[in-house]
């Protein structure tokens, strides 16, 4: 099992390549890759942990070796927001900065499973399919939007609200990733009841909860450290499905025949090839169903700029 971390030397990257490092099976490799010149270092400083999972770092002229025979590609390379952007901000940096780390894989390692962090994920994913189309390598069921941070920021969230350990709360969040796109399914949460202004207030916080970080790092960055982590979650569980585990995780993934859009955040079973099964979100409370068409236009324009991005 390689994994293989490009923007390594960043924010996420490193908090990423940390618990990768501690937490992946034995006998895995962990490649490090950034333009950043620290990333040999960063690399260094992990190999200093003892697990057995190998650590090599590879700067700007590498890429090529890092990728090679690579299990899983993460992307967390661009820039972050500052206080008073929002995600879409970020497409004139980041989209030409995926889709070279895309073309990268689909000359290099084009079977392996990619979930892509780099912001405005929305429309990065449909960079990386069309990058990977052009290149006529494309698996719909090997690319990835990592949206997991919506997920644990909504468990936390429950759990500080309704006094629960955070551990046995699950909130299935589907749609995108950005602002009114993140739609939190409250009403099927076992075991917890909302009110209609709960429901309201929760939903607003969840949306908006990486501008919470955004402004408190004042111009700092954006969220890393959790993160981090829900990359990680992500990462292990792909880890556990392909070694051949019975695994479930909420993903923004290409979508057939939808009602909803091309990409669509859904329950996935993941397997030893990715996707195994997109499986349905389930029944929606009034609430739910008028927020999900009420950001479906929106969604869809965000997939769009991609697909045209990479097609003009
Ligand atoms: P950062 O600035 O700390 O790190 C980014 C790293 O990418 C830097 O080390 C930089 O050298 C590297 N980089 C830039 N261009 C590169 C290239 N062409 N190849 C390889 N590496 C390159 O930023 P941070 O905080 O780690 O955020 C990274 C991205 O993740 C941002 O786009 C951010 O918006 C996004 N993000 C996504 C979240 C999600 O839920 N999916 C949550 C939070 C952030």
């Amino acid at each position: 099992m390689k994994v293989v971390v490009l923007g390594a030397a960043g924010g996420i990257g490193q908090a990423l390549s940390l618990l990768l490092k501690t937490q992946l099976p034995a006998g895995s490799e962990l490649a490090l890759y950034d333009v950043a010149p620290v990333v040999p270092g960063v690399a260094v400083d992990l190999s200093h942990i003892p697990t057995d999972v190998k650590v090599t770092g590879h700067g700007k002229d590498e890429l090529e070796t890092a990728l090679s025979g690579a299990t899983i590609v993460l992307i967390p390379a661009g820039v972050p927001r500052k206080p008073g952007m929002d995600r879409s901000d970020l497409f004139n940096i980041n989209a030409g900065i995926v889709r070279n780390l895309v073309d990268a894989i689909a000359d290099t390692c084009p079977s392996a499973c990619i979930g892509i962090i780099t912001n405005p994920v929305n429309t990065t994913v449909a960079i990386a399919a069309e990058a990977l189309k052009a290149k006529g390598v494309y698996d719909k069921n090997k690319l990835f939007g990592v949206t997991t941070l919506d997920v644990i920021r909504s468990e936390t969230f429950v759990a500080e609200l309704k006094g629960l350990n955070a551990a046995n709360v699950h909130v299935p969040v589907i749609g995108g990733h950005s602002g009114t796109t993140i739609l939190p399914l409250l009403s099927q949460v076992e075991g917890v009841s909302f009110s209609d202004e709960e429901v309201a207030s929760l939903t607003h916080r969840i949306q908006n909860a990486g501008t919470e970080v955004v402004e408190a790092k004042a111009g700092g960055g954006s969220a890393t450290l959790s993160m981090g982590q829900a990359a990680a979650r992500f990462c292990l569980s792909l880890v556990a499905a392909i070694k051949g585990d019975n695994v479930v995780e909420y993903t923004y993934v290409q979508v057939d025949d939808s009602a909803d859009a091309a990409f669509f955040a859904h329950p996935v079973r993941l397997g030893p090839n990715g996707v195994e099964e997109i499986l349905p979100y389930g029944e929606l409370s009034e609430y739910e169903q008028k927020a999900k068409d009420d950001m479906l236009d929106g969604l869809r324009k965000d997939i769009q700029l991609g697909v045209d991005f990479v097609n003009a």
